[in-house]
This record gives structure tokens, sequence and C-alpha cells, in this order.
């Protein structure tokens, strides 16, 4: 309950963009993948305000945090069906060598104000890519852009980009692998030297990020049979009291496309971005992990996020994943801003990790010295090896 209602409060959540693996490096077998991806879900249709330029978007983090605005639950005006194909822009990485572990398949879900790269940093990439440091352990990969993200498609931000829509398209991705069939119903954009090729993944593990990780803990619930275990980053069940997390007002958001008109060309109304490297920092970053170069880097790749998330995020919640039994690891930077409101220590909340995961056995692990983008952050290929020893111990 305590993190839906950080997501809820903040909607600053961890995000990720896309890039071809193929431009990043020679070396990795990888393939770019535009996946067809259908769902049902119902939305909501919300009453708020419209973001049409950055005076509004700066104006909507006003009214969202002002005493008598309602809450999103009561300002539903009516449930938004929605049944169609969504472009998922997604990149495929198989190890070079096929080992034991060629054959499960990683899932990694990116968090609000990223898109894929989260997952695969181009600075210093061994240290801060985690499709190398899985590559490197023998995994197979997928990483993917939400919709809204990268170079997904973007659809209304008011009405079709909200959680229950984010959600299907996790579960349906996770069906599409598991049939083998992921390349061969995809459009092919570019691969590596090396050919990819489908395969049908013994296990599919589920690695999240933030926001990334929120959905992943509603897909284990509703879908328990399409994933083997799962590592949830920079998500955390908590005791910190309501009164006490941090709310949207610390961090400015922009229209896109008057925050970088070039890069943000494709986003219209309804989404915003984070400001600047300032905000970045704030919500990202401890000064004692922090490498310049990384938040010059995450500035540089940092997505939108839309007022259908926020408000969608007033009607989620973790649900009970009763029927699924894999392992479940929440790995979290010791002070995280966003989660914990700088400190993550002492306040793990282990009945609650077990209301959520009844049979999951669910542990939790603090990354020494690091903020709520351990990914991002120095030391995170020490990390890596942590969340990778968790799986391995798993037999995943
Ligand atoms: C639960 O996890 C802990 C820590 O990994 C482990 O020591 C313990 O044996 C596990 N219990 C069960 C019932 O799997
Ligand atoms: C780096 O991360 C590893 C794994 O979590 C940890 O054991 C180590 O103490 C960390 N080092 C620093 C300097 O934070």
């Amino acid at each position: 309950m305590n993190a839906i209602l950080h997501l809820a409060s903040l909607g600053a959540l961890a995000l990720i963009p896309a890039v071809a693996c193929a431009a990043t490096t020679n070396t990795k077998r990888c393939v770019e993948l535009e996946v067809p991806v259908p769902i049902v879900a119902t939305n909501q249709i919300f009453d708020q305000p419209r973001v049409d330029s950055t005076i509004d978007a700066i104006d909507w983090t006003v009214w969202v945090s002002t005493r008598t605005t309602l809450p999103a639950r009561d300002r539903v005006i009516k449930d938004n069906p929605i049944k169609d194909i969504f472009k998922i822009n997604a990149q495929l990485c198989v190890p070079s060598d096929k080992g034991p572990k060629a054959d499960i398949l990683q899932i990694a879900t990116p968090g609000l104000g990223f898109d894929k790269r989260y997952f695969d940093a181009e600075v210093q990439p061994d240290e801060y890519s985690y499709v190398n440091a899985a590559l490197k352990k023998g995994y197979s990969i997928l990483t993917y852009d939400r919709l809204g993200t990268g170079k997904s498609q973007k659809p209304n931000a008011y009405d079709v980009v909200q959680i229950p829509t984010e959600i299907e398209i996790l579960a349906s991705l996770t069906k599409i692998a598991r049939s083998g069939k992921l390349i061969s119903s995809s459009k092919v954009l570019s691969s590596s030297r090396t050919t990819v090729s489908d395969f049908e993944p013994s296990k599919v593990v589920q690695i999240g990020y933030s926001f990334g990780s929120f959905l992943i803990q509603n897909v284990l619930a509703r879908y328990p049979e399409l994933s083997d275990g799962a590592v949830l980053t920079a998500l955390y069940p908590n005791t910190i009291p309501f009164a006490q997390m941090i709310d949207v007002l610390h961090y400015d958001h922009e229209y896109p496309k008057e925050n970088d008109p070039a890069r943000f060309s494709e986003y219209g109304s309804g989404y915003f971005v984070l400001s600047n490297k300032a905000d970045l920092q704030k919500l990202f970053f401890q000064k004692r992990s922090l490498d310049p170069a990384l938040l010059t880097y995450t500035e540089k790749i940092k997505q939108p996020e839309t007022l259908g998330e926020y408000a969608s995020e007033g009607l989620s919640s973790y649900l009970v994943a009763e029927d699924f039994k894999g392992p479940v690891q929440f790995f979290i930077g010791e002070f995280d801003n966003f989660v914990c409101r700088g400190d993550c220590r002492g306040i793990y909340d282990p009945t609650e990790a077990n209301r959520i995961f009844p049979h999951s056995n669910a542990t939790y692990y603090l990354q020494p010295n690091t903020g709520h983008a351990p990914g991002l952050s120095k030391n995170a290929s020490a990390g890596y090896e942590v969340m990778l020893g968790f799986l391995d111990s798993h037999n995943l």
C-alpha cells in the first residue's frame, strides 16, 4: 500500500529509453524488433486538466497537490475499454555462447522517465549495462520501451497510456516471448552481425525498475503462470507513513516539445518530462554514488510520462499474488529518495511483502550508497552480481 501511495503521490517514476543494441556494440548478439502487442484492458477517463505547455505542466503539478483537489479515484468519469494492437519497440539479446542459461529469458521493464536504455547504458557499458551483465552470465534478455516512450507507439496520453494498459502489454509480450514466436511475429528493424533466431524459453524471469517493478507485481498476480521469478528493483514494501512521503511538487515537469523540440517532437498533449539535471539528480541519485557522466547521460535519455499514468496510479495497488510461487527479490538503493524519503534502512515491511507475495518468501537487498537509480549509479555492476546471484541461487 505504501509503495503505491508513493507512486501516486509522485508520479515521478523511473524511465528508460530504447536504443538499438546494434548501435551500441558490435559484439552483442541482439535484434531490434517492432512487436505488435495485442491487448484488452479497462482504462478510465478522468476529470483532469489538459497539459499543452510547460505553464500547464507546472500548473498541473500544483493542481494535483492542492488540498481540495479530489483524489484520482474520485475523478473517474467512466471506464475506457481498450482493445488494440500496440507497436512496441523491443531488443532481444542472446548470449554468444549457448550455455545452460541461454533458454532462460529475462524480460526487463523500465520505469517512468526512462525507456529500455535504463537497462543498457551506452556509457561504460561494462559497468552500467544490465543487459551486458545478464548476457555475460549466459541469459537471454528482452528489453522494451513502455507505451509512450522511446520508439514505441505514443498514443493519447490521458486515456490510453495508463497502468491497466501497460500491465496487459507486459503480459501479452511475455506470452508472445514464451510461445517462441517473438521474432517471427515482429518487424525486424536491425540486428547485429550474428542472426538471432526465435526460441521457446524454458523459463521467464521478470526484471523491473520502479514503475516497471510495480507493473510486474500486478502481472505476477494476474498471470502467475507466465513467469518463474522476479527481481523488482527500486520497489520496496516499507513502513513510511503517507504524510511523510515526497510529492510531485518536489520535481518540475515541462512540456516535452518545449523542453527539447527536436528530441520530443512526437510528444503531444498530456505528456510531460522532468525539467533538467537538477530534477533528475533529486529524484534518481545520491551524491556518494553519483557519476556526473551518468547524470549527463540520464538527461540525454530521459523520457516523457503521461497524465494518464499519474491518474491511474490512484486506482492501482499491489495485488495479492496468491498463485505465484516463484522467488522474488526487492532490490533497492540504500538511500532511495523517492521510495524511502532518502533512507531505506530499517523500514522494510515483511508483513506487506508476505501479503502481496504469500508463497514467494520474498527477500530484499539494500544496494549500499545508492539512490533511486541503482542501474545508473556507481557500483552498478556489483549490484547486478547480487541480483543475478539471487536468481542463480533459485536455479534461475
Ligand atoms: C526464505 O529465504 C531465506 C533467505 O533467502 C532462506 O534462508 C530461507 O530458507 C527461505 N525459506 C523458505 C521456506 O524457502
Ligand atoms: C558495491 O556493491 C556491492 C554489492 O551490493 C557491495 O557489497 C559493496 O559494498 C558496494 N561498494 C560500495 C563502495 O558501495
